[in-house]
């Protein structure tokens, strides 16, 4: 199983870890690997031990993983069993009604947990409450950590797709003069999308994982994320959800909702432009030298989507042009000098990085994980991340 970031093996828990955790032996737990950077860092990791993080959380959300052992970057968690919500989100409404109730018990529960439990954040974090002080923390490093990288390796195409190499300095410029309201930090799990929800159908219960880009800040930059990497069918069930996260959020912990109405934007606004980087990169990598004109039209009208997004927010006139966008993608396909690495290439990275894991836990378990089958894919090679 894997996203972008980690793949997971599914192995049965043997006796000798049994001891020392929470779970039977025998039961399925998951060995978490996480896979080398393929391309620029465009999530900010606060924290660099998921572990860490969760040994707080699992203190006070039962539906989280717990970590059973970590060795070398490399971690033991529990297995949730169930559907990932990805799976059924669009398909049945009906259950989505008690989920959206549940998804907004969560985020009521990040609200609830005591900040001072937390791991401390980087230094230069800004003082908890300084909701200001965080945006501008986040469009930093957004700035300095992708923008500019993306400029440099992918600068033609950029300027092909008529989206300017100062569009976070734009963004940031249009803030309100007199800042965000303050709103007390909370821990944010900052990638909380279907995704990263395992739904439970026996019991209706929601298990939340991939803790490592938690970080601690303004509660209402998490509730922008889940809103722009999640597909709300329509404007209604979308509107349902804020009011179901401020009821639940108001009532665990009231000044974290003071003002959202008038902030949600802005950092909604954050997500689009920042999501310009993420996916034209993303896109541009899977792209091979000579796409067809059926994945030309595909992957040109899910990045002229992107740019609509962001474009009112960076303050550019009128909207991107999809035979435009179509043009751009085909010339960067066939000018580019640099392709990306052979997908060999990438297999056997993931191949070492399996190793390392069954290096780091032959104490434990005799021969796991399993190897990859000799043609197995590539790690997330075909699946994009909704953002
Ligand atoms: N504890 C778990 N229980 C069930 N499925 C899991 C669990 N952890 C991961 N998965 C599956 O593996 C996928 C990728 O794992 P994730 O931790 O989200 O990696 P990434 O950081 O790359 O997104 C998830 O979307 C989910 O389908
Ligand atoms: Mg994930």
């Amino acid at each position: 199983m894997s996203g972008f970031n980690n793949r997971n093996h599914a192995v049965l828990l043997p006796e000798r870890l049994a001891r020392f955790g929470p779970v039977e032996p025998g039961a399925k737990v998951k060995v978490r690997i996480p896979t080398e950077h393929r391309s620029l860092p465009f999530d900010q990791a606060i924290w660099p031990e998921e572990a860490a993080v969760l040994r707080t959380v699992s203190r006070h959300l039962p539906n989280v993983p717990k970590v059973l052992a970590t060795r070398r970057g490399f971690s033991v968690q529990t297995f949730a069993e169930g559907t990932e919500l990805a799976a059924i989100w669009g398909s049945k409404p009906n259950v989505k009604g008690g989920v959206v109730e549940g998804l907004a018990s969560l985020f009521a529960a990040l609200a609830r947990i005591p900040v001072d439990e937390l791991p401390k954040p980087p230094a230069g974090w800004p003082a908890f409450g300084d909701s200001t002080g965080f945006i501008h923390c986040l469009i930093d490093y957004t700035r300095t950590r992708v923008e500019a990288p993306a400029h440099a390796r992918y600068g033609p195409l950029f300027g092909a797709l008529g989206f300017p190499a100062d569009a976070l300095r734009r963004f940031s410029d249009g803030l309100p003069r007199d800042g965000l309201t303050p709103r007390p930090f909370v821990l944010l799990h900052a990638d909380l999308h279907p995704r990263n929800l395992i739904y439970n159908e026996e019991d209706g219960s929601l298990h939340a994982i991939d803790w490592e880009l938690a970080m601690v800040g303004d509660p209402v930059h998490d509730l922008a994320i889940h809103l722009c990497r999640t597909e709300y069918p329509n404007r209604g069930e979308r509107q349902r959800f804020i009011s179901a996260w401020h009821r639940a959020v108001r009532a665990a912990n009231l000044p974290a909702v003071a003002d959202y109405r008038r902030d949600l934007p802005w950092y909604v606004g954050y997500q689009r432009v920042r999501s310009v980087y993420t996916d034209v990169i993303r896109s541009v990598e899977l792209l091979g030298p000579a796409p067809t004109g059926e994945e030309l039209d595909a992957r040109a009208a899910a990045v002229c989507r992107v740019l609509a997004r962001a474009w009112a927010p960076v303050g550019l006139p009128g909207s991107p042009s999809l035979g435009g966008v179509r043009a751009a993608l085909r010339d960067w396909a066939a000018e580019r000098s640099e392709p990306g690495p052979p997908l060999a290439d990438l297999r056997a990275r993931l191949r070492r990085r399996l190793a390392e894991a069954r290096t780091a836990f032959s104490g434990y378990f005799a021969g796991a994980p399993a190897p990859l089958p000799p043609d197995g894919p590539p790690a997330s090679a075909s699946r994009m991340r909704a953002r």
